[in-house]
């Protein structure tokens, strides 16, 4: 049977894949190419020099794989560390914990420290690990800067000085799946070893362009576990592989092309808005949708305001009511795509993705259609009052800043 057609735009609001812009679209529509032509390289040189900019690196090297953000976590680890070694990472959601099971199952041994669903990493927890760590057997840090599951962020800044004030030799590894290209990252300043981002967030592309940001230190490691018989194994993903063909502007093996000429175009749309004014337009909104939900009388998964993310908002709906139903309803009924509770917060959480390509009025529909379902599915949530709350703000809060 064929699907029933529904008239206007499915407004998506799953936070990723995000909206693409239709320019970024028309980018990809492009014939295939001989990936190994002479003008290949126009193509690809000043990508990779790009693409380093939404990292907030000036050191760091880009690696690009046909891949989604989970295999760039393994090209983190499998890159740089070896069978058996320790690592630490902080677990406080379902991607945190998907990327412990992970290293986990690489044969890594990972010291995992419990945080609550609904808080982040502990700067004085990670410090006070390293400190005690005396033989330097911990090789990595891995950190998620902003926990999608549960809509929050982390302080990937603080991380970093816990690691240096324990003098702490560990690398640093963050996934920035869902808060790269959309919140402030700095990748150098933070001395971010491995940078991990995929296409279909911030980047305002499908999935299948995974992102990695090496930083020198990091590339040290790959090359120091090259001739160890313990180093994991990696094939393809290996950063080596990539380096030999990556400076002259070409790639180990076949590489998506749309996607390419979709990144292109995506960099573009990000610089010529302006990091600076993406990030502040991410918090704007991120903003408007919390007014939204304090209006409705709700609470979101963030436990306090300082891990509230501005690419996702998690809202806990009341004790009795499944969020799944609210979420289906607002796909059939309405033509809205919310984000679903993961694993623990299954049923407990509907999630409203407000990141990548969107503005005041698209959100404000988001809002009106959660609003309408949740009132549809018996809660009790003053018609309007999410609305309200949020138009106000967001008339008093232009998007840019310039
Ligand atoms: C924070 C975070 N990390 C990792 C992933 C996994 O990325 P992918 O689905 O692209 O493999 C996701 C996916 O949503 C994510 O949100």
């Amino acid at each position: 049977m064929a699907a029933k057609r529904r008239p206007g735009r499915n407004h998506l609001f799953v936070p990723g894949p995000t909206n693409i812009p239709d320019r970024v679209q028309r980018a990809m529509l492009v014939p295939s190419e001989d990936h190994r032509s002479v003008e290949f390289p126009e193509l690809t040189k000043p990508l990779f020099e790009d693409t380093k900019k939404v990292f907030g690196s000036t050191d760091g090297t880009i690696f690009l794989f046909p891949a989604s953000g989970t295999g760039i976590w393994e090209s983190a680890l499998t890159n740089t560390l070896a069978r058996g070694d320790k690592v630490l990472a902080s677990r406080f959601g379902q991607f945190s914990h998907l990327w412990i099971d992970m290293a986990k199952r690489l044969g890594l041994d990972v010291v995992v420290q419990e945080e609550a669903w609904g808080t982040g990493a502990d700067p004085a927890k990670i410090e006070q690990a390293l400190r005690d760590d005396k033989n330097h057997d911990i090789k990595a840090v891995m950190v998620v800067h902003n926990e999608t599951a549960t809509g929050v962020t982390s302080d990937i800044g603080a991380v970093r000085k816990a690691i240096d004030a324990a003098g702490h030799p560990a690398l640093l590894f963050v996934d920035g799946v869902s808060s790269i290209g959309s919140l402030p990252f700095n990748a150098t300043e933070w001395k971010v070893d491995c940078a991990i981002a995929g296409s279909q967030k911030g980047l305002m592309l499908p999935a299948g362009l995974g992102v990695i940001c090496v930083s020198p230190k990091a590339i040290k490691a790959a090359e120091g576990s090259a001739g160890s018989n313990d180093r994991l194994a990696r094939v393809y993903f290996d950063w080596e592989d990539h380096k030999k063909q990556n400076h002259l502007g070409y790639f180990p093996y076949t590489p998506s092309l749309p996607l390419l000429y979709g990144l292109r175009e995506a960099l573009a749309c990000l610089f010529e808005e302006g990091l600076e004014n993406v990030y502040h337009r991410h918090h704007v909104l991120g903003e408007a949708t919390r007014q939204a939900v304090a209006a409705w009388g709700l609470k979101t998964c963030a436990k306090e305001p300082k891990w509230n993310s501005d690419t996702v908002t998690a809202i806990v709906v009341p004790e009795g009511v499944d969020a799944a139903k609210i979420i289906k309803h607002a796909f059939v009924r309405y033509n809205l795509a919310l984000g679903a509770g993961l694993s623990e917060v299954a049923g407990k959480v509907f999630r409203i993705g407000h990141v990548g390509d969107l503005n005041e009025l698209s959100l404000l529909g988001a809002i009106a259609g959660a609003e309408m379902s949740m009132i549809d599915n018996g809660i009790n949530v003053t018609p309007g009052s999410g609305v309200a709350a949020a138009s106000s703000y967001l008339r008093e809060n232009p998007l840019s800043k310039s």
